[in-house]
């Protein structure tokens, strides 16, 4: 990939070209993009003008932005023209059938898909954690998988601290992760549930009201792992920069509308007590402490919704392991705000002209 965009990739700026830059959002009407929208608006994004863009669906119907209604349009590859920032989250085949053109429009693509997230000319960025990987990029920067950006913002101020040498962790994953339309299966589920009726379920391959089961990503035969956990343990290690690093994980999905947890068990090169975790944890930008343990209070998705920070707690010795080197946390992060809109628009406000 990026092939076509060698010739050009060294003349691009690695910042936005205007300190006012037009912006188009692809896939505004999803789950994601309608996050994007609130976002740049909450933190008043100096943009100068906005595009929305779904599907021919969605053509004509209008979003509300900044006090007043924003017709979608329908996306095409002429839809770049002016366009500054391009923010995508309508799905990895759109992002490759469309990225090119933006960037070759002279647009800077932020990608919220998984279509570029291991290529090498495409920076992966949380920007706590890594955002010094902005400064060299070919046009696309990628987001990252929901799940490895919260636990990479968890991880990142012990792992400078403390190297990792080995993590363990197991997702419990909310509806929006799946869209949109899987948010509306669980409402729609419950209520027939409620109702004793059935329920045939379109998006996910399982029954969800009061069930939860193995993430619904594609299962690889061979290995045991589905589509999601290869993305969590490539992912991580790629934002930790940390390429070896042996990454255990299992993902499921809950009956929860919004926001994701793990519970993540870190060990590290050497003993490392629940204490110096906690306050290098407690000082980390992004991040917030919640470890009542004398309430019993710990991160719960219910507070986490609309919260920008990822909440962490249960900061806990992992008695599993007698050698002191491990740590057990549990962290909770709205994945529709840092593991997708909000990370993205943290990096377009990183790639502003100062
Ligand atoms: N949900 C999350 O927590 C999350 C987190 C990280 C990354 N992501 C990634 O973000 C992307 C969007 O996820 P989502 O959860 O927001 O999905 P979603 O709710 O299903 O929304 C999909 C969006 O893509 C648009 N779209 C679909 N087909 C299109 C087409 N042919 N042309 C133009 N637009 C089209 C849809 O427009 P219509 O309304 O017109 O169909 C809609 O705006 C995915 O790549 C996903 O992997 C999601």
């Amino acid at each position: 990939m990026l092939t076509k965009l060698d010739d050009t990739a060294s003349t691009l700026s690695r910042r936005l070209r205007t300190p006012t830059p037009a912006v188009a959002i692809v896939g505004a009407t999803g789950a994601v993009g309608v996050e994007l929208l609130q976002c740049l608006e909450r933190r008043n994004f100096p943009l100068s003008r906005l595009r929305l863009l779904a599907s021919a669906r969605s053509a004509g119907r209008t979003l509300p932005f900044a006090g007043r209604e924003i017709a979608v349009e329908e996306l095409g590859e002429a839809s770049f023209e002016g366009i500054d920032l391009a923010l995508f989250s309508a799905g990895s085949g759109i992002s490759r059938q469309y990225a090119d053109a933006a960037v070759r429009a002279g647009a800077i693509v932020v990608d919220n898909s998984s279509a570029f997230r291991m290529h090498a000319d495409v920076p992966l960025v949380v920007p706590e954690v890594n955002g010094a990987a902005l400064a060299s990029h070919s046009g696309i920067i990628a987001n990252p998988n929901c799940v490895a950006a919260i636990a990479t913002v968890a991880l990142a101020p012990l792992h400078r601290a403390h190297p990792i040498r080995r993590l363990n962790i197991a997702t419990y994953q909310s509806a929006s992760g799946a869209g949109a339309a899987a948010m509306e299966e669980l409402r729609e589920s419950t209520a027939a549930y409620l109702r004793g009726e059935s329920y045939r379920p379109r998006i996910l391959p399982h029954p969800y009201a009061f069930n939860f089961f193995s993430h619904n990503a594609e299962m690889d035969q061979e290995s045991g792992y589905n589509g999601e956990e290869l993305k969590v343990i490539a992912e991580t290690r790629r934002i930790l920069g940390a390429d070896e690093l042996p990454v255990g994980v299992t993902c499921i999905r809950v009956p929860v509308l919004r926001a994701h947890g793990m519970a993540i068990t870190a060990t590290f090169d050497e003993a490392v007590t629940p204490e110096k975790a906690r306050g290098l944890l407690a000082d980390a930008p992004g991040l917030k402490l919640v470890d009542d343990r004398g309430a019993n209070r710990f991160p719960m998705p219910s507070e986490a919704s609309g919260q920008d920070d990822v909440l962490v707690g249960r900061i806990r010795k992992d008695l599993g392991d007698p050698s002191g080197r491990s740590i057990a946390l549990f962290v909770v992060g709205d994945q529709l705000l840092k593991g997708a809109a909000l990370n993205a628009v943290q990096i377009a406000e990183a790639l502003l002209v100062r």
